[in-house]
């Protein structure tokens, strides 16, 4: 609740002009960086969905991955990677999108889940939702079933939310 997104906001770093001009870069760093907010962050999540209501956590690369291995200790469950184009060694599903500034291709093991597993997606931030919608993807096609989608940051007026729908996104801060 307003607790821990007042504890995220307390640890964002806006960065004008990074990657390039005119992109104000959200740094979450700090929150992974500061023991107490890190693991508080990181609890909210696995709280939020519920202990034993996923199976396995899907990180997207590279700053989802600190989020996913976390989450996924502290429910006792494993992680499955959801990695840039060309990393990951065997068959996979790949997905090209857009990004903020750019494009980039996600790929995803084609064996990465059993039948019906249930996954949690999570990342740092939630921008136009093209990494987001590209991962969600990559796992359905993967047979995989998502049951949650969290991330620390959403930004709200990219609409994100609604080219998810009807999918929930769960965020621990969401800035207008
Ligand atoms: C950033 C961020 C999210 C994504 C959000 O990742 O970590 O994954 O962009 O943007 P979107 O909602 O507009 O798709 P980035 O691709 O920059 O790479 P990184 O995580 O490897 O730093
Ligand atoms: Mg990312």
């Amino acid at each position: 609740g307003e607790a821990i997104a007042d504890l995220v906001a307390s640890r964002v770093l806006d960065v004008p002009d990074f990657p390039k001009a005119g992109i104000v870069f959200k740094d979450l760093m700090p929150v992974f960086a500061d023991g107490p907010t890190f693991r508080s962050a990181m609890d909210a999540i696995v709280e939020h969905h519920g202990r034993g209501s996923f199976d396995v956590v899907a990180g997207i690369e590279a700053r989802g991955f600190v989020i996913a291995a976390a989450v996924a200790y502290a429910a006792g469950v494993g992680v499955v990677p959801v990695r840039k184009a060309g990393k990951l060694p065997r068959k996979v599903l790949s997905a090209t999108y857009a990004l903020e500034y750019g494009e980039a291709t996600l790929e995803l093991h084609a064996d990465a889940f059993t039948a019906d597993q249930r996954v949690l997606v999570v990342d740092d931030v939630l921008a136009t939702g093209g990494t987001a919608a590209a991962t969600l993807g990559l796992i359905e096609q993967a047979g995989g079933t998502v049951t949650g989608f969290s991330v620390l940051l959403e930004l709200e007026f990219l609409g994100a939310r609604a080219k998810l729908a009807p999918r929930e996104v769960h965020a621990l801060l969401a800035v207008a």
